[in-house]
């Protein structure tokens, strides 16, 4: 079918036809963060779509983030520009081994981060975001084993910022463990003024040369009210639309990746377009469904996160 000169203008008037909501998480490209209703970390994310009033969500984001949305709304469409926007996160804690691995720990409680499928957020007890993990961990009584699954950085961070002990799936995100130690520290001594801000996701050879370390949300927060003028950012660099529109008197130098080839995007996130956002809302499709019982399991342990960090 034919797409629209003017897709700004089409994609408005049909988030009217359709009474929809536009989320769309920092890593999007800029144009499509700019038609957002809302913009956000994925706690900030998984909040609205608990609290949204629209009859239709249209996630700008990757699966899992889409499949959080229709736990809290099993009566509500919602739309994935495109499904096969992933997560190597989350394709990194398969059920069925994930399942075994809870089975050799019994007694603990598994926390997972909101980085995982539907079907890991019903064997888990409470899910976190990179936004409140270590405040949900430290609610957590002394004397309870805990599991933290999928992201072994930010488990590792976790458990660096809380004392705990916990037992950690060996997880990780493409992106952020694609930063080069090496020239991070190369273009700190090309601009000592730089404050370096990374998100958990990275690894702990990046993380210990990080100033402040924090959700995306967090990272723009700190980039706007930070007196420093110039950042190394070790995150996706989508953030950096943000950051400047935000903050456009500062610099902001996306971390360098480890093969100078390759960028930081992520290129689950970056499968959505403005063309394939008109199409979804178009055509009401393509569409998040889920087996009714995954959905109520999973709903348990992210209702709890909503009460534990309000
Ligand atoms: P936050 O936006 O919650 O920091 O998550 C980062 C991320 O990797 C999302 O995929
Ligand atoms: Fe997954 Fe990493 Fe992409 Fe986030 S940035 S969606 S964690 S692969």
């Amino acid at each position: 079918s034919a797409i629209p000169d003017d897709l700004f203008a089409a994609i408005e008037s049909l988030k009217q036809e359709l009474n929809a909501v536009l989320l769309a998480h920092y890593y999007q490209e800029p144009d499509i963060q700019d038609i957002a209703d809302y913009i956000g970390d994925s706690l900030e994310l998984a909040r609205k779509a608990a609290n949204t009033n629209a009859d239709v969500i249209v996630f700008a984001g990757v699966h899992f983030m889409a499949e959080t949305a229709k736990i809290l709304n099993p009566n509500k469409l919602v739309l994935l520009p495109d499904l096969d926007a992933g997560c190597s996160l989350a394709d990194s804690c398969p059920p069925d081994a994930f399942g075994e691995f809870k089975a050799a720990h019994p007694n603990h409680i598994v926390i997972s981060y909101i980085n995982c499928s539907a079907a890991i957020k019903a064997m888990s007890d409470i899910i976190c975001t990179s936004s409140n993990a270590v405040k949900l961990v430290r609610q957590i009584p002394e004397n309870q084993p805990i599991i933290f699954a999928p992201d072994r950085n930010l488990g590792r961070y976790v458990m660096e910022q809380t004392g705990r002990d916990m037992v950690l799936w060996q997880g990780s995100c493409m992106v952020h463990e694609t930063f080069s130690e090496k020239k991070i520290v190369q273009l700190k001594i090309q601009h000592p003024e730089a404050e370096i801000i990374a998100h958990p996701e990275c690894e702990p050879t990046v993380l210990r040369h990080a100033n402040y370390i924090g959700s995306t949300s967090a990272l723009l927060n700190y980039a706007q009210n930070s007196a420093s003028q110039v950042f190394i950012v070790a995150t996706e660099p989508g953030i950096i639309h943000q950051m400047q529109k935000q903050a456009g008197d500062k610099q902001f130098i996306p971390a360098p990746p480890l093969n100078s080839c390759a960028c930081n995007e992520c290129p689950h996130m970056r499968l959505n377009t403005l063309e394939k956002l008109y199409l979804a809302m178009k055509n009401r499709a393509p569409e998040i469904t889920l087996p009714e019982e995954t959905r109520k399991a999973a709903l348990r342990p992210m209702q709890r996160m909503l009460e534990m960090s309000a």
